[in-house]
């Protein structure tokens, strides 16, 4: 098995991986903003065909949070689908208005309702009869009228990784469909929710159209249904999902099939449509480059233990997903040797590759890249080992910028500390 793709040069659009090696230091995330606007002008332009130009984007914030990936998405045109009050704070800080945020979530506080109602959100996505209840009776309290769209979970399979489901009838999102008509009974007797419509999310790293046409035939049955009882859909928010492919020989995600498949399930609602992309826009946009600090040869083995851990990308660990891994050293020689790239975390399962074929030259000092980490990468991170949160740069052509800084245990040293309390 190779993941390993050997480069000679990596330029992230035109600068060069060691011009920010030298400036930030390693391990660094580097981002490319055109990769990201292209990622969004390609998915504008296929949707806009169908059905009409009624699809509007909202770039799910949990893939990559960062205020200016944030800022650079928003000011694209895009909205924001959130699943915390801090994600609420973060959209609004780069800018995004409330009337673009949908806000997602099995587990909203009582704190994060009462942030969402009072920011004006577009959309509060219910994943419970319970969290209806909660939120009418505060919009009640406060006077205030709630904009409802109700998550279902239809009970389909999205092919992918057991992880990242979650449109199977035993995970936790979104409300069985024998519990809609108790739903419509709630709605239709408070006046202290606004009802929008549906939606629908089947998980991530989808790789094939069949499972949003079901989705898409349920939507198309239920919105007549419920308009059968007196509550018009206005809106379809159709979720995210949309594969990413990490390996060369898998096809990308189709978005034009997809758009087409919802041309011709839904297009002849008189509704709206959302979707809230995550990994789509981002993730090839993202690198992780690491240093080399051993090249470790056991008896049986050789170790490439690089200077990034699993607390900076754990999406190997987790999910067992294979990024692809470059050499950014010049190393065109094809005498190659077995190897597992390892991270330095005090875990067995700090490894991002194992097996794979690599260079004989490459050597402690050398810079890898790992690649396709845009979304899902910084995000989930963590402080783990002591180790600090990595620093996040973005290129934009010829400049290259820090959008976060490294935050050391010496940051984090200073939230810790002996408080009376009682
Ligand atoms: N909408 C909702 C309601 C979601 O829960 C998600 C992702 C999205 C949209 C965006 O999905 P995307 O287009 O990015 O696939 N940590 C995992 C992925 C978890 C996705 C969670 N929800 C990973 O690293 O693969």
């Amino acid at each position: 098995m190779s993941d390993l793709y050997i480069n000679d040069r990596l330029p992230i659009e035109t600068i060069d991986y060691s011009r920010i090696v030298s400036s930030v230091g390693t391990p660094v995330y580097v981002y490319s903003a055109q990769k990201i606007r292209n990622q969004y002008h390609l998915l504008r332009d296929v949707l806009s065909a169908a059905p009409g130009s009624r699809v509007s984007i909202r770039y799910a914030v949990k893939a990559n949070p960062n205020l200016e990936i944030l800022r650079l998405i928003q000011q694209m045109g895009s909205g924001a689908e959130i699943v915390s009050g801090g994600e609420l704070t973060r959209a609004l800080a780069a800018g995004f208005l409330p009337e673009q945020i949908v806000f997602s979530g099995v587990g909203k506080s009582d704190q994060e309702i009462i942030a969402a109602l009072a920011a004006g959100v577009d959309q509060i996505s219910v994943e419970s009869l319970e969290e209806l209840h909660l939120i009418q009776s505060i919009a009640q309290s406060r006077n205030l009228t709630a904009p409802i769209c109700l998550r279902i979970n239809p009970n389909i399979d999205g092919g992918t990784h057991e992880k990242i489901t979650t449109g199977l009838g035993d995970n936790k999102f979104g409300i069985p469909l024998p519990q809609l008509n108790d739903a419509i009974h709630m709605i239709k007797t408070s006046s202290h929710s606004r009802f929008l419509g549906l939606s629908v999310h089947l998980g991530s790293q989808i790789n094939t159209i069949a499972p949003y046409t079901a989705a898409f035939k349920l939507l198309g049955d239920l919105a007549r249904t419920f308009l059968s009882k007196g509550l018009p859909v206005k809106r379809l928010d159709l979720g995210g999902g949309f594969c990413v492919p990490q390996r060369p020989t898998e096809p990308p995600f189709d978005m034009s099939a997809f758009a087409q498949s919802l041309r011709k399930e839904l297009g002849s609602l008189d509704c709206d449509f959302i979707i809230e992309p995550g990994r789509f826009l981002v993730a090839e946009a993202g690198y992780l480059l690491t240093k080399i600090l051993y090249i470790k040869k056991t008896l049986d083995k050789t170790f490439v233990i690089i200077d990034a851990g699993m607390n900076d990308l754990i999406r190997p660990a987790l999910y067992g997903a294979t990024h692809p891994i470059i050499s950014c050293e010049q190393s065109l020689d094809t005498d190659q040797q077995i190897v597992d790239v390892v991270g330095p975390v005090c875990e067995s399962s700090d490894i991002f590759a194992k097996g794979i074929s690599l260079s004989k030259t490459l050597k402690s000092g050398d810079i890898v890249a790992i690649t396709h980490v845009g979304a899902y990468g910084a995000s989930l991170s963590s402080a783990y080992n002591s180790r600090p949160l990595i620093p996040e740069v973005l290129v934009e052509g010829d400049k290259f910028y820090l959008i976060r800084d490294r935050i050391t245990v010496e940051h984090l040293l200073k939230f810790e500390h002996r408080k009376l309390l009682s």
